[in-house]
C-alpha cells in the first residue's frame, strides 16, 4: 500500500460523502483515527482537544451503532453532546429538517451529525448552515463513517487495503454502507465484488468500478474479506419467512462455505444482523468474524472526523467569518498529521 500522505491539509468543514474525497483525504482521516485509538486504551478516555464545543446528534431514523459511537466519540474529545430523534423533536409538529438545523444553530454548537432517511439531507444542511455536518446516513445514499471504519479494521486486520479483495453481499441496490465502502475501496486501491440476486443490484453499478456475481461461491472465491449487508424484509411483511429461508440457501455465509475456501477469510457486517438470514450465528461469533471490532474502530474514526471538520470549521470562521457550506474552504494550512 502507497503510505499515507499525511502532510495533506483537511480542508472541509462537514464530512458529506466519500465520493468527493480523494485518496489522500480518506488516509488521512484513516491516519488520524490510528492515533484517536490510542485514547481508548488509556485509563482515562478522554482528550481536551473540542473542550468548549458542542455536539448535536440530530437522528431521523432508528440507530444504535452509529448514535452511540458518535456520542462516545465526542465525549472522548471533551465535546459536550445533546441528542434529538425525530419522535421527540418539535419535527413531530411538522418542522421542516432546515428550520430545525437553523434552530439548533442558533443554540450556538458547533458540528450537528444527521441521520436521515432522504439522500442528499445532510448535503442541504452543510448548504444552508455555518456549523458543521456530519453524514451518519442518508436514504440509500452514503454512511461515509461505516465505511470509514469498515476501511479502518480491515487495514488494522490485514495491514493495507490497496491489492486487497473485498467481496459486498446482500442488498446492494438500497445500500448506502455499500456504497460508501465502494467508493472508498475503489480509491484505495481494492479490488471489489458485489454479489446479490439480480434485483438487488443496481444497475450500471459496474460503473463505480465494481464486478458484479450472483453467485457467492464466486464472490467468496478468491476474497479476503466479505462484508455481509443487512436485509431488509420487514419492509416486505408478504411471504417473508420463505423468502428469508430461499436467501439463507442462496447467500447466507456459512461454516460450511467458509471451510471450502482457500484463504482465511474475514468477515463484516455492518449491523444490525439478521441471525440465520445473512449469516449463521456460528459464522457471526466465529473467529473470522471482526464484527464487534468494527464496532470499537468506529469510535477512533468518528474521533478522528469530528476533529478535522471541528478543526477546519474554526479555521473557516476565523478566516471566511461569513463562509457557510462546504464549498468555502480555507487556505493551504496543515492541521494534522
Ligand atoms: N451500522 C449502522 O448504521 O448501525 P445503526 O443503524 O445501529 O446505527
Amino acid at each position: 500500500m502507497r503510505k499515507s500522505n499525511t502532510s495533506v491539509a483537511w480542508k472541509r468543514k462537514d464530512l458529506l460523502d466519500l465520493e468527493s474525497l480523494s485518496r489522500e483525504e480518506i488516509e488521512l482521516i484513516l491516519a488520524t483515527a490510528e492515533s484517536f485509538k490510542e485514547v481508548s486504551r488509556r485509563e482515562i478516555k478522554k482528550v481536551p482537544a473540542l473542550r468548549g464545543k458542542t455536539l448535536v446528534n440530530l437522528f431521523y431514523e432508528p440507530s444504535t451503532r452509529t448514535r452511540v459511537s458518535f456520542e462516545v466519540a465526542a465525549k472522548r474529545l471533551s465535546l459536550d453532546v445533546i441528542n434529538i430523534t425525530s419522535e421527540s423533536s418539535s419535527v413531530k409538529k411538522g418542522e421542516t429538517l432546515i428550520d430545525t438545523a437553523k434552530n439548533i444553530e442558533a443554540l450556538k454548537v458547533d458540528i450537528i451529525v444527521v441521520r436521515h432517511n432522504y439522500s442528499g439531507a445532510a448535503a442541504i444542511l452543510s448548504r444552508n448552515l455555518h456549523v458543521s455536518v456530519v453524514n451518519a446516513g442518508d436514504g440509500w445514499h452514503e454512511h461515509p463513517t461505516q465505511a470509514l471504519l469498515d476501511m479502518f479494521t480491515l487495514k488494522e486486520k490485514l495491514g493495507t487495503i490497496s491489492g486487497l479483495h473485498v467481496s459486498i453481499v446482500g442488498d446492494i441496490a438500497h445500500s448506502r454502507v455499500a456504497r460508501s465502502n465502494i467508493w472508498g475501496l475503489v480509491k484505495l486501491g481494492a479490488k471489489v465484488t458485489v454479489c446479490a440476486p439480480k434485483i438487488l443490484i443496481p444497475a450500471a453499478i459496474e460503473q463505480m468500478g465494481v464486478s458484479v456475481t450472483e453467485s457467492l461461491d464466486e464472490a467468496l472465491r478468491d476474497a479476503d474479506a466479505v462484508n455481509v449487508l443487512r436485509m431488509q424484509f420487514e419492509r416486505d411483511s408478504q411471504d417473508a419467512f420463505p423468502k428469508q429461508l430461499e436467501y439463507f440457501k442462496n447467500y447466507g455465509i456459512t461454516e460450511e462455505r467458509l471451510a471450502k475456501l482457500s484463504k482465511n477469510i474475514i468477515v463484516m457486517h455492518p449491523g444490525p444482523i439478521n441471525r440465520g438470514i445473512e449469516m449463521s450465528s456460528a459464522v457471526a461469533d466465529g473467529t473470522h468474524s471482526v464484527i464487534l471490532e468494527q464496532v470499537t474502530n468506529g469510535i477512533a474514526v468518528r474521533m478522528a472526523v469530528l476533529f478535522l471538520v471541528a478543526q477546519a470549521n474554526e479555521y473557516i470562521s476565523k478566516t471566511q467569518p461569513h463562509a457557510a457550506g462546504s464549498s468555502k474552504q480555507p487556505g493551504e494550512r496543515k492541521i494534522a498529521g
